[in-house]
């Protein structure tokens, strides 16, 4: 798989309420904070059609929806989201953070629904033509806290979240997977670690991966 020459691109990944986007949040703050250029997107989404896909995928009240087409829902909203939003931004020298991307598909489709990692990975390549994150930052969440915690507050659960704790336990051993065959890529935090610990230890490795020129003074 191809990663882009310019720019820099950071996916965070993670079971539901793992808490991405604080971290990602955060991070995008301090490195803005330094003058650098970050653009903040998510998946599903990110685009106006990945917004619309988002909502077809994830609310209720669709009927029921087969793993296939679940499976082709999200990449065709991740193609959508490579060619209009993240590669023209790394194109400009920016630096893209992600909450979500292929190893999403690989875990909740191929893994969570069964249709296997190989065969949901070849059809994310192809569907984003190769584009890689040169960093994906894993916060693992241990299923029943992730529940608690995205539930705090009485938010709703949507169509992927509410499946079984069974369902996000074999999400959650899918990505550790992901992150084992591949350590050089990955960064894999405890998600109940406080919140500026994780944001300290994702920075530190952010940092080693931007030039000297682009790391704060600090
Ligand atoms: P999201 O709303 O981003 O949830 P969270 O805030 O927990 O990250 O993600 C939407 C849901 O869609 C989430 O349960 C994971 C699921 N999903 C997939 O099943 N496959 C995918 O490729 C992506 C991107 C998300």
């Amino acid at each position: 798989m191809s990663t882009s020459r310019a720019g820099l691109f950071i996916a965070f990944e993670g079971g539901d309420g793992a808490g991405k986007s604080t971290q990602a949040a955060r991070l995008a703050e301090t490195l803005e904070s330094r003058g650098l250029s970050v653009l903040r997107t998510r998946e599903p989404g990110g685009t106006p059609i990945g917004e619309k896909l988002r909502s077809l995928v994830l609310d209720h009240g669709h009927g029921h929806i087969d793993a296939r087409t679940e499976a082709l829902i999200f990449a065709a909203s991740r193609a959508a989201h490579a060619e209009q939003v993240i590669r023209p931004a790394l194109e400009r020298g920016r630096i893209v953070l992600t909450d979500r991307y292929i190893d999403s598909s690989v875990a909740y489709q191929g893994a969570g629904r069964g249709l296997g990692s190989e065969a949901v990975r070849t059809l994310n390549e192809w569907a984003t033509s190769g584009l890689a994150p040169q960093l994906t930052v894993l916060l693992d969440v241990e299923p029943g806290v992730g529940r608690s915690r995205r539930t705090a507050g009485d938010a709703a659960e949507d169509r992927m979240e509410s499946e079984a704790d069974g369902f996000h336990a074999e999400i959650r051993a899918a990505f550790l997977k992901l992150a084992k065959e591949r350590p050089e890529a990955y960064l894999v935090l405890p998600a109940h670690l406080p919140v500026d610990e994780l944001a300290g230890r994702i920075l530190a490795r952010v940092d080693s991966l931007l030039g000297p020129d682009s790391r704060g003074g600090t």
